[in-house]
């Protein structure tokens, strides 16, 4: 038996978990003391059952306690299980040490999630110098790939589509997304300055000038990469491009400044968000249930 208990946020993709595989949506009471501690309380009955807590991980650092918490009462609870269920997954950026003293964070987060979890499902982790999940996290990780959904969306919604991956390490990404699409694909070369600034160099592109740029990335966080890369389509008289990303985690005003260089701002369901049209609740009911 399953029971999905929603994180507090997470409601919507809880509820459309538990409908599409027919489990017990659980309640979890959740609530801050007036100095701000949490206080988390089990509210449905997980004896003996598989518990599958649903939170995104957008903004981690006030939910992660809360989260552990959540797993901890549901194990004391004598739940037979407990699952993270992270659509989105946090810390996978910092993977290695590029100043002497820096916390590779990704490596630590993996640790502390592996400590209270038996198991993982999430949809397309932020891997670069890390190659699979299974080398930090101690535990299974099942992930979800969201890249054909794009593609999908794009053969729908989009004719004559140019794929443009932000960047080299996203050339097999942006090759997938162009093969579901069934349209060609480029990739740019990207040059982070720092966290706010990034540079976009596009290949030729005289040969696709009858084409709509489709902008496909993993995650649009500052939104420097899909801007940056908008501003020079424009600067070279393409049309105003799509811009696709799996995750939508926006930093502060990166949403509405996107939105002005673009034909439109599309995201999938792994962070809810205004900009979500791509739903990936049957990948993890998939991998929930396999
Ligand atoms: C980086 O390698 C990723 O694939 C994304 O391009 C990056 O995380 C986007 O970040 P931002 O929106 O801050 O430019």
């Amino acid at each position: 038996m399953r029971v999905i208990l929603p994180m507090p946020g997470n409601e919507a993709m809880a509820g459309a978990l538990a409908e599409r595989l027919d489990a017990e949506l659980g309640v979890l009471d959740w609530r801050r003391f007036p100095d701000s501690e949490a206080y988390v309380r089990i509210a449905s009955e997980v004896r003996g059952k598989r518990v599958y807590i649903v939170c995104t991980l957008a903004n981690p650092d006030p939910q992660i306690l809360t989260l552990i918490f959540a797993a901890a009462a549901a194990r004391e609870c004598g739940a037979e299980s407990v699952h993270l269920i992270a659509p989105y997954l946090a810390y996978m950026r910092q993977d290695r040490r590029f100043k002497p003293g820096e916390a590779v964070s990704a490596t630590h987060f993996a640790r502390l999630i592996s400590q209270h979890f038996d198991a993982l499902v999430t949809v397309d982790p932020h891997l670069h110098r890390i190659r699979a999940l299974e080398t930090i996290f101690s535990i299974p990780t099942h992930v979800g790939a969201a890249a054909p959904l794009l593609g999908e969306w794009i053969a729908q919604n989009v004719g004559a589509a140019l794929i443009i991956g932000p960047d080299q390490e996203s050339e097999q990404w942006a090759a997938e997304v162009a093969r579901s699409a069934g349209a060609p694909h480029v990739v740019a070369s990207k040059l982070r300055i720092d966290d706010e600034q990034v540079r976009v160099e596009l290949p030729d592109l005289s040969a696709w000038s009858g084409r709509r740029p489709v902008l496909a990335d993993d995650i649009v966080s500052s939104g420097r990469t899909m801007i940056e890369a908008s501003r020079v389509l424009a600067a070279r008289g393409m049309a105003k491009p799509y811009c696709l990303a799996i995750h939508a985690v926006f930093a502060p005003g990166a949403f509405d400044h996107l939105a002005q260089l673009s034909e439109r701002v599309v995201t999938t369901d792994t962070i809810a968000h205004p900009s979500n049209a791509i739903s990936v609740v049957d990948t993890l009911a998939r991998l929930i249930a396999s």
